[in-house]
């Protein structure tokens, strides 16, 4: 299908994309957090909003089933920004424990031909403590938005994995009361074995700290898989979700594998954007087919096609990164018109 571009791909991006990619998304992120406080600003960015599609899943209601996906907002700073532009739901984080840098600098690499990027960004954040503040004083303003509002979880570098349960629950009694799911992160590839998390035995014992942690089990818990799991891997986690009352599953990270990437322009780190976009929707197809758990689709979605094949894969509500980099916010109303 023939697209048009939009004011972002004529104007915003060739400025954006002038700067390195992480200068980019700070100087965005700046942007929208400064919006997030002026009434005008807010009502601007709604003008654009395409009428509802409402869908109700895990108990709430949201006014459309696209969500912005982990990782853009990591320290929650443009919550309403976010609801303005139209988002369905806002995932924030990866959240740890402790506040950490990530790894040095390039961290971020954009593949313009591909659609896709690949990061190394390593859970840099400010902390569970610094944005459960950051949360509170939200909610005390009264622009918390009406929108759902997941709050995605990992561990601390430092932490080691034995201890990793208790990272994650540190997270979680601060930053619960704030969240209407949490997404539990067992497969970001930057972060030294977090994907080991993974393995049935060990996802068993962090899902038993978190469902015996009273006040977190009214919460829906999800669980954030990598796209790199075999088959049988696959099963044995949606065995241990449909025993340990896991709500549903965000598929899919990004990938570690680069394949489709000419040499010259790899990088170490996850690969997201249109290369994944195949691999998460069959892995949704997959979970789909082996069980009835809800599904969050999240890999390579860049217009309404891409995102059709999402839904017909048979997920629940889908989440935005890569392509949000790419077709700005237009890729929204462009979905929500052809749902
Ligand atoms: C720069 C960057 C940072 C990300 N950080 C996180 C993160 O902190 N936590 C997380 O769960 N996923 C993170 N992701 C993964 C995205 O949420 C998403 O699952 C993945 O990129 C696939 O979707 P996409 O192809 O639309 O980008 C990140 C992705 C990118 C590109």
């Amino acid at each position: 299908m023939k697209r048009t571009r939009g004011t972002y791909e004529t104007f915003i991006r060739p400025l954006l994309f002038s700067l390195d990619p992480e200068t980019a998304h700070r100087f965005t992120i700046e942007l929208l957090r400064v919006a997030s406080r002026f009434d005008p600003a807010l009502r601007l960015l709604r003008s654009c909003q395409r009428p509802s599609k409402p869908k109700t899943l895990f108990d709430l209601t949201f006014p459309n089933p696209i969500g912005l996906a982990a990782g853009l907002d990591k320290n929650g700073v443009a919550l309403p920004a976010w609801a303005a532009l139209g988002f369905g739901f806002i995932e924030i984080g990866t959240v740890t424990a402790k506040a950490q840098p990530g790894n040095p600098e390039p961290r971020i690499f954009r593949l313009p031909k591909q659609q896709a990027l690949i990061n190394r960004l390593g859970f840099n954040n400010d902390g569970a403590d610094a944005i459960a503040e950051r949360l509170r004083k939200l909610r005390e303003s009264g622009r918390w938005p009406t929108v759902p509002v997941g709050i995605n979880i990992g561990k601390s570098k430092v932490t080691p994995l034995e201890q990793a349960a208790d990272d994650y629950l540190y997270s979680l009694r601060l930053l619960h009361d704030f969240a209407d799911y949490i997404t539990l992160n067992v497969s970001s590839p930057n972060t030294p074995g977090l994907r080991d998390l993974q393995e049935p035995q060990k996802l068993v014992e962090l899902l038993r700290a978190i469902n015996n942690e009273s006040g977190v089990a009214t919460k829906p818990v999800l669980i954030k898989i990598s796209p790199d799991l075999s088959l049988i891997e696959l099963e044995a986690i949606l065995n241990v979700c449909a025993e340990n009352r896991v709500a549903g599953v965000v598929a899919t990270n990004t990938t570690v594998d680069h394949s489709s990437i000419p040499p010259a322009l790899d990088e170490q780190g996850g690969l997201s954007g249109a290369p994944l976009r195949e691999k998460a929707s069959t892995l949704v197809r997959e979970i789909v087919a082996k069980s009835a758990i809800p599904v969050i689709a999240s890999g390579g979605i860049y217009d309404a096609e891409s995102a059709r094949e999402k839904f017909q894969a048979g997920a629940q509500l889908i989440q935005l990164y890569t392509g949000l980099v790419y077709r700005g916010p237009r890729l929204l109303r462009e979905i929500v018109k052809e749902l």
